[in-house]
């Protein structure tokens, strides 16, 4: 197992990291944080990347899906990762309709990730349709992260969360998009829930790293949602996803556990009790007399 090298080793990752990697034939690490000790835990893991994804709102916030998140939402979440992680790139993750309206509107968003909520990067879904939004946000010095195939905020124009680029025309759409997005200026684009032998083949034309979820091991790396991964996530589990820990379980055990000994008096015992000296406490039972 390789280790994240000794904290004076480590560099920051940035954009130029991705490209040396790919060149390199490296796998590219990235996990989904949104709280600060998250963040410092994938960051200590040696993790290349964080993304604050929209994702939140459904394993954080409870909605059905990310349609709800807003600019504020991410903003607040991005903030808190960014006081956890040091060496991984921050990549935040642009709500449904901060971007999808007017290019100025998009690049104002855009530039709130960097300016105030501390991340390296932004993330938005789309294709040939959002060529004019990245390449108005990249002319700003901000790198953009596309996302192709499965897009979780069009889930009512693609009629659910459906894999995408099955059909020949559907394959060739998404690769020219793909070839868009990297003209356009993206450095790094996410493949969700496509045929694992298409993200393979684009991943091998494209020039930039492609990031796969649900699309197999031909991707340029990996990427997950740390709720999923950790069984934190109670609702459903995606069939791509691997599960490391069950930790929804073992916050309901713990829980329990808790409640039981406080009703049985097992906690606190005098290990979890503050004292004070026996003089003070005898001066003021004095002093109340
Ligand atoms: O919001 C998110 O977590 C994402 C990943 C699924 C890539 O977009």
């Amino acid at each position: 197992m390789s280790s994240p090298g000794s904290e004076d080793q480590r560099k920051k990752v940035t954009t130029y990291t991705y490209r040396s990697k790919k060149k390199r034939g490296e796998i590219i690490t990235m996990l989904t944080a949104y709280d600060y000790p998250t963040a410092v835990a994938v960051d200590l893991a040696g993790i290349d990347s964080i993304l604050v994804g929209d994702s939140l709102g459904m394993v954080v916030l409870g909605y059905e899906n990310t349609l709800p998140v807003t600019m504020e939402d991410m903003i607040h979440h991005c903030k808190a990762v960014a006081r956890g992680a040091k060496y991984a790139l921050l990549v935040g993750d642009m709500p449904f309709m901060s971007y999808q309206t007017t290019v100025d509107v998009a690049v104002r968003n855009a530039g709130r990730f960097l300016q105030e909520a501390g991340m390296d990067a932004v993330k938005l879904e789309g294709g040939r349709e959002r060529k004019n939004a990245i390449e108005a946000i990249v002319g700003a010095g901000i790198p953009v992260m596309g996302h192709l195939g499965l897009t979780p905020q069009s889930v009512h124009q693609l009629g659910g969360y459906r894999a995408q680029g099955k059909s020949a025309l559907a394959a060739q759409h998404l690769y020219e998009d793909a070839v868009i997005l990297q003209e356009a200026g993206c450095f790094s684009i996410v493949f969700e829930t496509i045929p694992a032998r298409l993200a393979k083949f684009i991943s091998e034309k494209l020039e930039i790293p492609t990031i796969g979820i649900g699309a197999g091991a031909g991707c340029d790396g990996q990427v997950l949602v740390t709720h999923d991964l950790l069984g934190l996530f109670d609702r459903f589990t995606p069939r791509f996803v691997k599960k490391y820990a069950e930790l929804h379980k073992e916050m309901a055990r713990a829980f329990t556990e808790y409640r039981k000994d406080v009703e049985e008096g097992r906690f606190p015992t005098q290990d979890h009790s503050i004292e004070m000296p026996d003089e003070d406490w005898d001066a003021f039972l004095e002093s109340c007399k």
